[in-house]
């Protein structure tokens, strides 16, 4: 495999765990508020960026690169509202996106059509999570400081995000 892409394949592997563990941060403090709803979607968005993660590892190793387990920064922590804590999800599946765009252009540029192929998976994961992001950071931004309907949202979280995540 190209030395460069081996490199944007290993720092999207942090990038998928830094995702990971940002999520699990962000299901923790709303476990401790109380959103057992919003917790259980990060709980499960955390497993899924592991996910992406693992399948990275693996397909490097299937390459026979070298596969670096990388250290990672402390996640945010603490949210001022649930706005927040929907901005960060957003700003960070952006922040994603445009990584894996950035490996799908070194790709075609390095004729690598074999990883290019692999990574077509991720932007269509990437096109969905975008989505759910959006949809749920508009539906808090109607429901404002509305506690009741920071409860609806808690108890819906799941049916919303299907029904964003749904096919056209
Ligand atoms: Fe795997 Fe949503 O980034």
């Amino acid at each position: 495999m190209n030395k460069s892409i081996e490199k944007l394949l290993n720092d999207q592997v942090k990038y998928e765990a830094t995702a990971s563990m940002q999520y699990l941060s962000m299901a923790s403090w709303a476990d401790a508020k109380g959103y057992n709803g919003i917790a259980e979607f990060f709980y499960a968005q955390s497993e899924e960026e592991r996910v992406h993660m693992t399948k990275l590892v693996k397909f490097i190793n299937e390459r026979s690169g070298t596969v670096i387990v990388p250290a990672l920064d402390k996640p945010k922590a603490d949210f001022k509202s649930l706005s927040e804590l929907f901005e960060t999800f957003l700003s960070s599946e952006v922040f994603v996106t445009e990584k894996i765009n950035h490996i799908i252009f070194e790709c075609l540029q390095k004729k690598d059509y074999n990883v290019h192929n692999f990574m077509q998976w991720y932007v269509t994961e990437q096109l969905e999570e975008e989505a759910v992001a959006r949809t749920l950071l508009d539906k808090l931004n109607i429901i404002g400081n509305d506690k009741s309907g920071h409860y609806l949202f808690d108890r819906d979280i799941n049916t919303i995000a299907t029904e964003a995540d749904a096919p056209e």
